[in-house]
């Protein structure tokens, strides 16, 4: 595996600024939520898992979480191309819960837009996003977005889960790959 300092063009967010961001984040959902016990977070796999780990541990709200995986399918395997398929479903019964999407990104903004629209059917009481990244200029579908980390601009990230063709999710701050330097299989 090439070393990410090969590849690594700049650190988009480092290390302290994700975290203290998140724990703003954090103290704005607790307070948002506050007095409910319905609190359901979940996870958008595998990219909003660091994510999650961190955000939960600065949320002081009863909550419970729980894990949904998807894969988009189309030319890119890198991109979404608007092909949008459940691959792990929830073992929570989300009817009457209060659900906070937790996403690493989100771009064009298909997969949210589509998990969206498949949990409003299960009648949760609310059902809202936080994304630690928005890479607002890629947006194909207008999507809300109620916890926002940071807004980056259009250039392909790596790290704090976010991975490349599954590597590099580890690294505890946002990089922005170097397309040029990047080794391709
Ligand atoms: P969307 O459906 O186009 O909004 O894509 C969202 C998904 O694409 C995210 O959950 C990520 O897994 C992936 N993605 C989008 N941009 C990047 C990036 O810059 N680095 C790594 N993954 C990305
Ligand atoms: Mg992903």
């Amino acid at each position: 595996m090439q070393d990410y300092r090969e590849f690594l063009a700049e650190t988009l967010i480092d290390e302290h600024t994700l975290q203290r961001r998140i724990a703003e984040i954090g103290e704005e959902i607790s307070r948002d939520y506050a007095g409910t016990d319905n609190l359901l977070l979940i996870c958008i796999l595998r990219g909003g898992m660091v994510f999650l780990v961190d955000l939960m541990r600065r949320i002081t709200v009863p909550h419970q979480v729980d894990f949904m995986a998807i894969s988009s399918y189309g030319a890119g395997t890198r991109e979404s191309e608007g092909n949008v398929r459940v691959t792990l479903d929830l073992q929570t019964n989300i009817r009457d819960k209060d659900v906070l999407l937790v996403e690493d990104i989100i771009d064009s903004g298909h997969t949210i837009s589509h998990v969206l629209e498949l949990l409003s059917t299960r009648q949760p009481h609310s059902l809202k996003v936080c994304s630690l990244l928005d890479k607002a200029e890629r947006r194909e579908v207008v999507v809300p977005i109620h916890y926002r980390g940071f807004e980056i601009p259009n250039k392909f990230v790596f790290g704090y889960g976010l991975d490349l063709d599954e590597y590099y999710r580890n690294l505890p701050f946002i990089g922005v790959v170097d397309l040029e330097k990047l080794e391709t299989k």
